[in-house]
């Protein structure tokens, strides 16, 4: 078997959108990631992907940006502003657990810190068995504790989950409740496509536990990689920091951040036939085809000779995203890239219309209450993984009001 390696950007997007090539990134990962979405290819990924989709009818984005996620965010950030400051790692996963725990299907019954606190210690126990392959600890140590974190998951939330929604689904064919009562998540989604798909109560598990750790960890590291950046970036300058009042700049600010620390610094494909790909040249069947998209989106020929730095005025090629390719691109494009990202909005936009997506949102909010790092116990690079993450990022709030 070969392995070939690309960085180009426009090399990057071509493989990411070649059908040919499919999911190889997880396959260390397989504990966790198993014939979920995001590995499975061709008809079954499109079948399944079909039905998922659903979940963002009828204005799904701006229902819970508006309406669902300004209570949760200032419901989490009440106790920090109280303290006066906490780790912005812990803030980000008590914000996206609830995130992706709406969106994934997971009832919270009691609403306790306990209850949060056991979800948020099992979804980072299951990103670090997804990305196992990055993994700096014991392979078979990390695959046991996920299978452990992956029972108490089952019993304490996925099964009252499931049997409420099947009960609200019974409801429904009596015609005592209608389609629109129905709660507008993954779970309840896929029992209502369950016939065309035919899984199983176990894939169901495990595609709800892959929902919940992907949009947690990559959210979570998503805020707190933006406001490193834009703390860095304002510094003492007073227009800079003038320039952040508007959230529709924030924005900016968020997705230039998204492109310099992608969730996923690489993907990986194996190619499924013999093929020529651009950037490589010949790639045999079964070659695995490796895409740094790090590099690509910090390549010069599209974002210029400063590439590297965090410039969230720079302008672009049209055809590229701001974000480069961190909500990746092709068949497996980001399912949560317009909740967490929203929609680019154009400078003047009236921010009441604008979808801002989620990191912006708790980023403005930060920043209002004078989020930040503390110079005498600065913030440490996470040591379990070789992706370049944040392990602790203490921040204290200084704006007034803020304690
Ligand atoms: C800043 C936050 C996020 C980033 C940077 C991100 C990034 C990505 C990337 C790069 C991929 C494609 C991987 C590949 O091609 O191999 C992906 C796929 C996916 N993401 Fe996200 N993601 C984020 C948040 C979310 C959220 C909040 C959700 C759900 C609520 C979500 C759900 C998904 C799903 C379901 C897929 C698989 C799609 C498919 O295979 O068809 N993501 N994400």
């Amino acid at each position: 078997m070969g392995r070939h390696r690309i960085a180009g950007y426009r090399d990057c997007e071509a493989a990411l959108r070649n059908r040919d090539l499919r999911q190889a990134l997880y396959d260390a990962g397989k504990v966790v990631m198993e014939g979920v979405l995001l590995t499975l290819h061709g008809e079954e990924h499109a079948a399944r992907r079909t039905v998922e989709v659903r979940v963002f009818r009828r204005n799904f984005f701006h229902y819970y940006e508006k309406e669902v996620f300004p209570r949760t965010l200032a419901e989490t950030l009440a106790p920090y502003l109280a303290a006066g400051g906490g780790d912005l790692l812990k803030i980000g996963y008590r914000l996206t657990v609830n995130l992706t725990a709406d969106f994934a299907g997971i009832d919270r019954p009691t609403r306790s810190a306990e209850e949060t606190e056991h979800l948020i210690a099992i979804t980072r126990k299951l990103g670090e068995g997804a990305t196992l392959v990055h993994s700096t600890r014991d392979h078979a140590e990390v695959s046991a504790e996920v299978a452990a974190v992956q029972a108490q998951l089952r019993e304490r939330f996925f099964l009252p989950s499931l049997a409420r929604r099947r009960a609200l689904l019974a409801e429904r064919e009596t015609g005592s409740i209608t389609d629109a009562e129905l709660p507008r998540d993954v779970l309840m989604t896929l029992l209502v496509g369950n016939d065309e798909l035919g899984l199983s109560e176990d894939q169901l598990l495990r595609e709800i536990a892959f929902y919940l750790q992907a949009g947690a960890h990559s959210t979570a590291n998503a805020v707190v990689h933006a406001l490193w950046e834009v703390l860095e970036w304002a510094d003492e300058d007073e227009d800079r920091w003038a320039r952040l009042d508007d959230p529709v700049f924030v924005q900016h600010c968020v997705h230039e951040s998204l492109r310099l620390h992608p969730a996923s610094p690489e993907a990986w494909r194996t190619a499924m036939c013999p093929m020529q790909l651009a950037g490589i040249g010949p790639v045999a069947a079964q070659d695995r085809v490796e895409l740094d998209l790090f590099l690509a989106n910090r390549d010069a020929a599209i974002f210029g000779e400063n590439a590297d730095r965090f410039e969230p005025e720079r302008t672009l090629p049209a055809t590229v995203l701001r974000s480069g390719l961190a909500f990746g691109i092709g068949l497996h494009t980001c399912l949560g890239r317009e909740l967490d990202g929203g929609i680019a909005a154009r400078p003047g936009t009236d921010t009441a219309d604008a979808q801002l997506g989620i990191v912006t949102l708790i980023l403005v909010e930060l920043l209002r209450r004078g989020a930040r790092t503390i110079p005498h116990d600065p913030p440490q690079r996470d040591t379990n993984t070789s992706r370049p993450n944040w392990g602790r990022f203490p921040v204290r709030f200084t704006a007034k009001g803020a304690s």
